[in-house]
């Protein structure tokens, strides 16, 4: 198994080389510096190329294919680093040590149990709910546990302990969950900084999406097995099975690649919830809701039914002729930012093309994902810099490592919780509330007209 593993590292490093290799004739960005506020930008419409703030946390370049998390690029951390050490990277500032990964880790087992969250949780029509809103219901139930925000002077009475207990029921017997409730209320609103409730976040994400996943197949939330890894734990309570090696290498990496990235819109509405001095929690509740729209975080989803709707690689050069005709976009290509290939899709594609080999279901899909990348290349690729995103193979991923097209978005929130949370922590270190102006072009000086005359 390790050599398999080992195989997923060497073929991540090849496709580093590949993008550097096709990339080398562009001009190597300036270096990034401090800003001398205020500066003066060119902002078109939805503030695109306006600057709101600096930032240590990523960077990405569209013209060389970069993408960096605190200084490093994105296939050494695939190829070496996993989803705990990347969190801890992006939140902390820089690589844990031993002593400091093991801590933090200890911290993702503790918090990943969310038994009264999950319980308030099936109480809702969970099944029959799009399952990122029932991601974020789930989420802003974590935080009743956490804060004392909800009451009016901060001190519970003892109704109020009970009522936070996972054990809380008839009254004639004794409440054997009491004491532990009361402990619960007051260690986590007392002690948990914002830090800590970071970590409490990127833990419980995971556990929350895993329990609809299986609540949507009419089967009980699955208890998360503290011995596992963070990717192994989530595959482990969507499909109530140990992976291989293999499959957690490579839900890690999934992971890994799509914890941060600039700011895109969910990361941005996160930081302006947090910028009003909210909570994380409702914060992070924000960044689901935008990640939630299909221009943002449900392409992948889209991707595998274009696929689903081709059925067949020799399909694929008419289907691709009647789309551009009718002047639609291909679901997977393109990408504000990127105007070369993704390097998000090139780690994604090798590793799609690795699981889909020895998968017989799926292995028609990746043909045919193949097919349509070939396809679309000829006809738009070079011409209009069009190339796959990182939507285009992971859902090809995610269906080999049995995961349902309707759970895609909320595993990427899964994994962005750690930018969101990041950024939203540095931001705060300096905040000032998010306050753009629209141009007012209406009319004035209208005079009332009453009801019964208009
Ligand atoms: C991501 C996206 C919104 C970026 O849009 P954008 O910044 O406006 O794209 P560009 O300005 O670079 O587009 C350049 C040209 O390529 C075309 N184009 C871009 N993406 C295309 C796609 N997926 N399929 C077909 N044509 C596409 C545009 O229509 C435009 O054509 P024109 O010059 O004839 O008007 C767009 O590529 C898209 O909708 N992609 C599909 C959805 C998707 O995969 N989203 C996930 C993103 S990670």
């Amino acid at each position: 198994m390790v050599e398999e593993t080992k195989k997923i590292t060497e073929m991540i490093l090849d496709a580093a080389q590949k993008a550097r290799e096709e990339t080398s004739n562009e001009p190597e960005p300036e270096l990034t510096r401090p800003l001398q506020w205020p500066i003066q930008a060119t902002i078109g419409p939805g503030l695109e190329g306006a600057i709101a703030c600096e930032s240590k946390i990523g960077y990405v370049n569209g013209s060389k294919g970069w993408l960096i998390y605190r200084g490093y690029d994105i296939f050494d951390l695939c190829a070496y680093s996993t989803f705990e050490e990347v969190s801890y990277l992006l939140l902390m500032g820089k690589l844990p040590t031993a002593a400091e990964l093991e801590e933090f880790k200890l911290k993702l087992i503790n918090y990943r149990f969310l038994n009264q969250t999950l319980r308030m949780l099936m109480s809702s029509p969970v099944e029959s709910m799009n399952t990122m809103s029932a991601l974020r219901l789930g989420t802003l139930l974590t935080r009743r546990l956490i804060t004392l925000l909800d009451l009016e002077d901060g001190s519970p009475t003892p109704a109020d302990y009970i009522n936070s207990d996972e054990d809380s029921i008839p009254m004639e017997t004794a409440p054997i969950g009491e004491l532990h409730a009361i402990y619960e209320f007051k260690h986590r609103s007392d002690d948990m900084d914002d830090t800590e409730a970071c970590f409490h976040l990127i833990a419980g994400l995971s556990t929350i999406t895993a329990a609809i996943s299986r609540i949507r197949q009419g089967r009980m939330p699955l208890e998360p097995n503290p011995k596992l890894s963070h990717a192994a734990n989530l595959l482990y309570m969507i499909t109530g099975r140990e992976p291989t090696a293999v499959e957690e290498r490579v839900m890690d990496i999934a992971l890994i690649l799509h914890a941060d990235h600039g700011m895109n819109a969910s990361t941005f509405a996160a930081m302006v919830v947090a910028s009003t001095l909210s909570d994380i929690y409702f914060s992070v509740g924000a960044g689901i809701a935008a990640l939630n729209g299909p221009l943002h975080g449900g392409a992948n989803e889209q991707v595998v039914r274009t696929l689903i709707e081709i059925g067949d690689e020799r399909n694929v050069k008419s289907w691709v002729e009647k789309s551009l005709a009718s002047k639609g976009k291909i679901m997977g290509f393109g990408h504000r930012v990127y105007k070369t290939y993704d390097p998000r899709a090139r780690v994604l594609g090798v590793l799609a093309k690795h699981l889909a080999e020895t998968n017989e279901s799926i292995k028609p899909l990746f043909n045919t994902a193949q097919a349509l990348e070939k396809e679309v290349g000829t006809q738009i690729g070079t011409k209009k810099k069009i190339f796959p995103n990182v939507d285009f193979f992971s859902g090809i991923v995610y269906s080999c490592l049995g995961i349902a097209p309707e759970m895609f978005t909320p595993i990427f929130a899964v994994s962005r919780v750690s930018g969101w949370t990041a950024r939203v922590l540095e931001y705060l270190e300096n905040n000032r509330i998010f306050r753009p102006r629209a141009m007012y072009t209406g009319e004035f000086n209208k005079g009332y007209i009453p009801l019964d005359q208009r």
